[in-house]
């Protein structure tokens, strides 16, 4: 039996939101009223030492129930030579001698798009559900959407990267959380001077450019996020992702209504089904709008974080349907996974009781745990991923 479950959980991706996720729960003993603020302060998110956060892979069997034998699906397509190799310190040379060599996959698709639409693919991934398979998209919805996406900015991170290099052989990149961290830190020029900067959900410019600089190259989103920050930070600020001539956007799809959104905007349509009927994408994304402008992460990407660099406690409880990474750190991952350089602003640090959630935050906020994130885990992964030399993460020293 299914049931469609709207469980209110908040988001936080550096960001503290309020969200709706219309979900398909295979359990027949799933209370739909189960308060899950309860869970958000049981303890779920409790302090764990770094060894027992994150270990290397294991054989996923050991955790599946027999019940369920496909729910982490650790096995992924791949994609070759879709990556510019021509840095001699890129991160993923770097990465097979550090402790994450054995569950990196240096050709696991980053990005989805028409090729990777077959029937086979759809019954393979639709066993998995929201952001980690297509498990929630009709096949029509999910055939016509990922036909669009058949250029080579759909396929490739860094499509206009030769045009851009100027003699250099590494891309660099800045990767933009929300943290309360950046509030004063005047790192706006250093942020601007990377190649490309990365950007997510409530991301505040207007007023805010000395600290976390002016320049978009990506928007990482998915409908549902970037609604409720539009619903919750509007007040301070957000008016929408950013626009520029240079700025992509990149769905997060953890439902249907992404793909059709996508469709919608990339084709110049209203919406006319579903969840967002009514909206017109330039509400959201501007006037200049083509195929090119956008991208869309692979759901086997973001199984494979689950699985592998954030296989949290939570995976263990009955909320393991909804725990997925933040979108903050689908982004991050996403940069460590295309990128040369990261240079990342505004995450989560040992010290983050000392800030406010977000930098735009008119009044302190203490950073919020809720059950379909692991934030804690997500912090240590980022000091284990700096300790073994293959991000930066901004901290005040
Ligand atoms: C995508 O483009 C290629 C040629 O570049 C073409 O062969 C293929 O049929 C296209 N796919 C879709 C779904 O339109
Ligand atoms: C290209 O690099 C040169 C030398 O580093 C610099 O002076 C110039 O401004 C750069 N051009 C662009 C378009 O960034």
């Amino acid at each position: 039996m299914m049931y469609l479950l709207q469980l209110k959980i908040c988001i936080l991706s550096g960001l503290f939101l309020s969200v709706f996720i219309g979900f398909y729960m295979m359990s027949e003993k799933t209370n739909k009223h189960d308060p899950i603020s309860q869970v958000t302060k049981s303890g779920l998110h409790t302090t764990k030492s770094p060894e027992e956060t994150v270990k290397p892979t294991k054989p996923l069997t050991e955790t599946a129930k027999p019940t369920e034998p496909d729910f982490f699906g650790d096995k992924y397509t791949s994609d070759d030579n879709l990556l510019q190799d021509s840095c001699p310190t890129s991160i993923r040379k770097k990465v097979l001698r550090s402790d994450f060599g054995e569950r990196f996959l240096p050709n696991i698709p980053v990005l989805q798009w028409a090729k990777h639409f077959s029937k086979p693919e759809y019954k393979r991934l639709s066993r998995y559900y929201g952001a980690h398979g297509w498990g929630s998209v009709d096949i029509t919805v999910l055939q016509d959407s990922l036909a669009i996406l058949n250029v080579s900015a759909n396929r490739i991170m860094f499509d206009d990267w030769e045009e851009r290099q100027n003699g250099s052989q590494c891309i660099r990149c800045a990767v933009v959380g929300n943290g309360g961290i950046l509030k004063g830190s005047k790192r706006g020029q250093e942020i601007d001077q990377n190649d490309y900067v990365f950007r997510t959900n409530g991301a505040i410019i207007e007023g805010f450019e000395e600290d976390v600089g002016v320049r978009t190259s990506f928007y990482t989103f998915s409908t549902n996020t970037l609604r409720n920050s539009l619903r919750n930070y509007a007040g301070l600020g957000f008016n929408g992702p950013p626009k520029s001539k240079e700025t992509k956007y990149i769905f997060l799809p953890d439902h249907d209504r992404d793909y059709i959104l996508m469709r919608a905007a990339a084709m110049h349509t209203k919406i006319e089904t579903g969840s967002e009927r009514g909206v017109e994408p330039k509400q959201y994304f501007g006037d200049d709008l083509s195929v090119e402008k956008f991208k869309m992460y692979h759901p086997d990407f973001i199984r494979y974080l689950r699985n592998r660099f954030l296989h949290s406690n939570t995976l263990k409880t009955k909320y393991k349907e909804i725990y997925r990474p933040s979108t903050g750190a689908v982004m991050l991952l996403a940069a460590l996974h295309t990128c040369d350089e990261v240079n990342a602003y505004g995450f989560m640090t040992a010290d983050y009781g000392k800030y406010s959630d977000h930098y735009y935050d008119k009044s302190f906020h203490p950073v919020h745990f809720y059950a379909n994130h692991d934030l804690h885990m997500e912090m240590v992964l980022w000091q284990q991923l700096q300790t073994a030399g293959l991000i930066k993460i901004y901290m005040h020293t």
